[in-house]
């Protein structure tokens, strides 16, 4: 999918693949079976209607096609797609299929961002093509995947890096083609303005030139997301930001949330439960502004969903608490919480999940153990390390804010799965859990030879049979433990494995760096190469099988 961001952990990624997916094949949507789509078809067919109708040598006229069509999203095709494209400053494309959920997700977004793009009057023709139905022009277009989101400039296509609501799509074709700023002049202005934005970014200038200026344009441009607005008036500042801070240039950031107002190159801090502006002086350079932009843009406490996994997952503070809770219980922590996210910001993002929504909420609970969750899970992820933490003791607040203190300065130890202690009395393989892979591999004096298993790898029960067969030919042979454990229930910080089954051999004495053994020989060449490893200098082991 070729709208999908570019994660680098493996664990976030495989829950970011889950949830699009499951998000793409759950739905049961289907273009045409969409009310807002299915208006769409009908204007298009007006509009088809129209230039039909229309005498020969205007149908010719590329301007007034061009212009009819975008009173909505104009339909490509195989005949008119280089055209279109050829012709015209900036076109934007959504290349879809018919039988694509997520296709039929966007569509109504689409056109929704093509009406009101009209309506503020911008240059751009808003297209889509059926890239099923019309597979050689949409290769052409290099559309590669559905949906697709590409913006022409010239001819020449610039891939879609904005957010997938209406108003994130209207925000990102004006950033790209040349209104990335909303000037406001008065307060009437401003009024309308802030009943159509909620989250924004506001610049005050004396006058609109200027090094410091130029900077917060190319931020603008350089931003995907956020709207800005620009005033050289100081009661419509006041009306946007009413705790700006005055002086020649001043930027700052507007929020919905408890976290309404952030004042660039001014951070909140608290300390000893006092808060403080305090000033940093920061120059007006676009690279300083986007940082402040992708530090600040996140609220305090950001609710995952569905769509917005890797808009989070894009967050630069990579430690990431999340709270699993139901709705009610989130809110009678929600005050604590946000006072917690204010005094860990830019080390800790805090992440809310409805722990009801399983679909969302189990991915990652599982990777703690947690099959069933009725009661509220504090855990913490680090995507940059891709360790996993969790609050095992009651979700207090006192419990939570010594959990983040220990989460900020690195003391609270990593979490790794295990399953409760099994009795290996008697077994002639020895099963190791999370908890006992320190005594029984790494601590014990005996070479150990681990098969890394888990339930559904494929090979896994042809290989444990082998193994049960060499715990045979080996049995009374001293020092040698043959052991197992199910990677899927178990994890240990030593033990890092990737394929399944695994053969290590952990030697005595060596146990840091164990010997994997090729899971392709036969029994009786694991056996060959056993003995060749363990037998005492200059003497045999055991014999072949
Ligand atoms: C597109 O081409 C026209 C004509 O050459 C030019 O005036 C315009 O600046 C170009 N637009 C962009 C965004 O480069
Ligand atoms: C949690 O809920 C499930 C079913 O919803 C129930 O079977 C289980 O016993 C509950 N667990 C606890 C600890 O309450
Ligand atoms: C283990 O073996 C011993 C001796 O053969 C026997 O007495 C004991 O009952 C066995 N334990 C189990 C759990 O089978």
């Amino acid at each position: 999918m070729s709208i999908n961001p570019k994660p680098q952990s493996s664990l976030l990624t495989f829950i970011l693949l889950l949830l699009l997916t499951s998000s793409a094949y759950s739905s049961p949507n289907h273009p045409g079976s969409d009310e807002e789509s299915d208006d769409l078809e009908q204007l298009l067919a007006v509009d088809e209607q129209l230039q039909q109708d229309l005498p020969l040598q205007h149908q010719q006229s590329e301007a007034e096609t061009v212009s009819r069509a975008q009173r909505i999203v104009l339909e490509l095709s195989g005949d008119n797609a280089r055209r279109v494209i050829g012709g015209n400053e900036f076109v934007m494309v959504l290349g879809y299929a018919p039988w694509c959920a997520r296709s039929a997700d966007l569509m109504p977004k689409f056109s929704e961002a093509a009406t009101a793009l009209k309506e503020i009057g911008s240059p751009v023709v808003m297209a889509k093509i059926d890239g099923d139905r019309y597979g050689k022009a949409a290769s052409e277009m290099e559309i590669k995947g559905f949906p697709t989101l590409l913006l022409f400039v010239n001819g020449t296509s610039k891939a879609y890096t904005g957010g997938f609501s209406a108003e994130e799509i209207v925000i990102w074709v004006q950033k790209k083609t040349g209104a990335p700023i909303v000037t406001v002049n008065t307060v009437d202005e401003a009024q309308r303005f802030l009943k159509k934005y909620h989250t924004f970014v506001v610049g005050l200038f004396n006058k609109f030139e200027g090094s410091e200026y130029n900077e917060f344009v190319k931020a603008a441009k350089s931003d995907d997301e956020i709207q800005f607005v620009e005033t050289s008036d100081s009661e419509v500042a006041k009306l946007l930001f009413p705790e700006f801070k005055t002086s020649d240039v001043f930027i700052g950031m507007v929020k919905t949330e408890a976290e309404r107002y952030t004042s660039y190159g001014y951070f909140f801090a608290v300390d000893d439960d006092k808060s403080y502006v305090v000033h940093v002086a920061g120059s007006y350079k676009m690279e300083n502004i986007l940082e402040f932009l992708s530090k600040n843009k996140f609220p305090l406490i950001t609710k995952l969903s569905e769509s917005n996994t890797a808009w989070v997952y894009s967050s630069p503070v990579k430690l990431q608490v999340m709270i699993f809770a139901k709705a009610d219980d989130f809110q009678n922590m929600a005050q604590p919480l946000e006072d917690f996210a204010r005094k860990f910001k830019s080390k800790l993002m805090f992440i809310y999940i409805d722990i009801t929504n399983e679909n969302l909420a189990m991915p990652f609970l599982t990777l703690f153990g947690i099959e069933h969750a009725n009661k509220t899970v504090v855990a913490a992820f680090d995507n940059k390390l891709n360790s996993k933490y969790l609050l095992e003791s009651d979700p207090s607040p006192t419990n939570i804010e010594d959990f983040c203190s220990g989460l900020a300065d690195g003391t609270i130890p990593q979490y790794y799965r295990s399953e409760p202690v099994p009795d290996n009395e008697n077994a002639s393989t020895v099963t190791v859990v999370g908890k006992t892979f320190d005594e029984l591999v790494l601590n014990s004096q005996e070479n150990v030879l681990l098969e890394v298993h888990t339930p559904w790898c494929v090979n896994c029960e042809a290989m444990s049979k082998q193994v049960v067969k060499l715990a045979k030919h080996f049995k009374g042979f001293e020092n040698l433990v043959f052991a197992r454990i199910d990677a899927s229930t178990n994890e240990h910080a030593k033990l890092q494995v990737n394929d399944y089954p695994t053969i290590l051999l952990y030697k005595s004495g060596e146990k840091e760096k164990p010997l994997k053994i090729s899971t392709k020989l036969s029994a009786k060449d694991m056996a060959v190469f056993i003995n060749e490893e363990l037998k005492p200098r200059g003497g045999s082991a055991k014999d072949e099988l």
